[in-house]
């Protein structure tokens, strides 16, 4: 599984939309800003406002994303996640979210490592394990 670099772009570029579910199975979807591939494999995630997401991912950590430019790009993104209120992580997304906006004080570093990436292409390949 590798992301290719249309597949980074546009994640760094786009609206991001994550979908988490708790235990029970109750799903919960929300628009992210805050989301950037740091490596062919992972993207970072700046937990600023996080609630039922960061509920629903402590206790799985299972996580899809899809970007709001789905036509343009349609992709789905598969994997789970570690969570990081210090240390190397926590710290990048602290310096990177002050640099946008001072006043956010991001809680928690979401490191999402991609599994699995799916077309969601309509037609033929929509559904299709694309890496
Ligand atoms: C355009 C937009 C961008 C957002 N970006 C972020 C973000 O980067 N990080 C974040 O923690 N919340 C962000 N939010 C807030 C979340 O979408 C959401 O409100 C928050 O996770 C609480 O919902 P939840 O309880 O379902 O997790 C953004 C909201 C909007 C509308």
């Amino acid at each position: 599984m590798v992301l290719n670099a249309e597949m980074k772009e546009a994640i760094e570029k786009n609206l991001v939309f994550l979908a988490t579910s708790s235990p029970e199975g109750v799903p919960n979807v929300v628009p992210i800003g805050f989301a950037r591939p740091i490596n062919d494999d992972t993207v970072l995630i700046a937990d600023n406002y996080m609630k039922k997401t960061r509920e629903n991912l402590d206790a799985n950590p299972n996580l899809a994303l899809i970007v709001a430019d789905a036509k343009t790009f349609p992709y789905q993104f598969k994997g789970t996640v570690e969570i990081f209120e210090s240390g190397e992580y926590f710290d990048e997304v602290v310096d990177w979210v002050s640099k946008v906006k001072d006043e956010l004080e991001p809680k928690s570093a979401i490191l999402f490592k991609i599994k699995e990436i799916y077309s969601v292409m309509p037609g033929p390949e929509s559904g299709k394990l694309i890496s």
